[in-house]
């Protein structure tokens, strides 16, 4: 039988004002869910462990939780495959991150949950309403059909950096769900929505780390939701964020140079802010450490006008 010892953060501010870290160790079968391993220790080892579960079935998304540095599922891993992926015979328990710990492995929901509502996640329909129902094609489901298997979970929440840096930003899962409305064919707030989703703290605050993707137990991918978002935006007109400015000016430089003209990003993002900087970009210049905004179009620039051309409509 194996032996596994789990180094857990606990947190138990009723009888001390600190964190602090305990290990318990337990023989268990080869098939064992973190999850269980950790009702276990409380049954037989420490009632006080606190620990936030419902289904046990990797449905409700209520026991999310770090083991050795990632973000998981606890009912949904297993205490061997989590051992092997690091080797050794430890697992470090941990709440999941960017969220104030209560007790244990219990933190404060409430920010994830005011975020999920910011973004309204339900459907505003345009127009009369249907005598019966609003009838959806089945591609037109397709379109949202990973952002719908969401189980607020908040893994992708957990491992966001934007966040991390930024504790305002939305955050993956609720751009997840913001996206899921925005592109169901009923909703006739689409406009709306791509100005809500913009602007500060907004969709174009994500760093890309794509560690959301990563971690995400259910395949939401939800980096892709906040970049179909940006598409949104553009296709709305919503344009006038900086994020927004930035993934244009790639464009109009693809479009009329055929590769990327660094030296306009910064002029065309934030034409107020660039004045600022002008003498850094002259020194930069004279120590050849900024391009020419002044270059030729490329040879091969009809290819890329043709490529640009084909880029078909994913949104
Ligand atoms: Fe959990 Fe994935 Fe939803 Fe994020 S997007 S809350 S990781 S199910
Ligand atoms: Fe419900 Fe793990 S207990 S998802």
């Amino acid at each position: 039988m194996p032996t596994t010892t789990f180094d857990v953060f606990r947190y138990q501010p009723d009888l001390k004002d600190v964190a602090y870290r305990e290990d318990f160790t337990l023989e268990h079968d080869d098939e064992l869910t973190i999850l269980d391993a950790i009702l276990r220790l409380q049954n037989e080892q420490d009632g006080t462990l606190a620990v936030r579960y419902s289904c046990r079935s990797a449905i409700c998304g209520s026991c999310a939780c770090k083991s050795n540095g990632k973000t998981v599922l606890a009912c949904m891993t297993q205490v061997e495959d989590a051992k092997a992926e690091v080797g050794g015979e430890r697992i470090a328990v941990d709440p999941i991150g960017n969220f104030k710990p209560l007790k244990d492995l219990i933190v404060d929901m409430d920010p994830f949950w005011d975020k999920f509502k910011s973004v309204k996640p339900y459907l505003i329909p345009d127009g009369p309403a249907p005598e019966k129902e609003r009838i959806v094609p089945k591609e037109a489901m397709q379109k949202i059909y990973n952002e719908a298997k969401c189980i607020l979970c908040a893994a992708c929440y957990s491992e966001c950096n934007s966040l991390a840096a930024d504790p305002e930003f939305v955050g993956p899962a609720a751009f997840a769900w913001g996206y899921r409305f925005a592109a169901d064919e009923r909703d006739g707030d689409r406009k709306k929505r791509a100005k809500l989703y913009s602007g500060d703290h907004g969709v174009w605050d994500c760093t890309r780390c794509m560690y959301c993707n990563e971690r995400c137990p259910k395949g939401v991918d939800p980096r892709d939701a906040i970049e179909k978002l940006g598409g949104i935006a553009f296709q709305e007109g919503v344009t006038s964020d900086k994020g927004a400015r930035h993934a244009q000016a790639f464009l109009i430089s693809m479009r009329t140079q055929g590769k990327l003209n660094e030296t306009l990003l910064v002029p065309y993002t934030d034409p107020i802010g660039a004045q600022l900087d002008v003498p850094f970009a002259l020194r930069m210049m004279r120590h050849g450490k900024a391009p020419s905004p002044f270059h030729p179009k490329i040879k091969q620039h009809g290819e890329v006008k043709k490529l640009l051309a084909n880029v078909k409509e994913t949104i």
